[in-house]
């Protein structure tokens, strides 16, 4: 496998669209503390979002955009083969098809895509304004980390 965990966002914003890259501005500096807060290193994990051009004023994608790109999603996943998806926030999670049909609990409550495990969580822009709920997503990051502890060596 490429790596044990995929992060999945959302889509690039404007940092991200400057450089071809995931999760390089604001969210991607939370993100990548919550990723060392897991103790996981380079090679441990990957990064990428569900769609893959800029939304105009960083509107979240519409379906149509989400359906557009989703191959890409698709092969990038296949080539990872993770054995944990991380979907943040809600819009990863809506097209990974793991959004709880209780509203009030989309995230915290473990899905799954083509077999892979997905844990849902917020978004880090979202924690970024709302820090709050920062607790509830390390919540949902530990939980992950006891599931792929109990995997331990095994699915290498
Ligand atoms: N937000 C996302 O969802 N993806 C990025 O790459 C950057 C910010």
């Amino acid at each position: 496998a490429g790596a044990r965990i995929a992060f999945v966002g959302e889509g690039p914003g404007y940092y991200e669209d400057q450089q071809g890259s995931p999760f390089v501005g604001k969210a991607g500096q939370l993100l990548d503390k919550m990723i060392a807060a897991m103790g996981l290193s380079e090679g441990d994990y990957y990064i990428c979002n569900v769609v893959k051009c800029r939304p105009p004023e960083n509107r979240t994608p519409r379906a149509d955009e989400a359906i557009a790109c989703k191959k890409w999603l698709q092969e990038q996943l296949d080539i990872v083969k993770p054995e944990f998806i991380v979907a943040l926030g809600k819009c990863a999670t809506e097209h990974l098809g793991c959004l709880n049909p209780d509203v009030r609990r989309w995230r915290g409550v473990w899905g799954e895509w083509a077999g892979i495990p997905v844990m849902p969580t917020y978004h880090p822009a979202f924690l970024l304004r709302s820090p709050q709920f920062k607790r509830p997503a390390w919540e949902d990051l530990q939980a992950i980390m006891s599931r792929m502890a109990a995997n331990g060596d095994a699915e290498r």
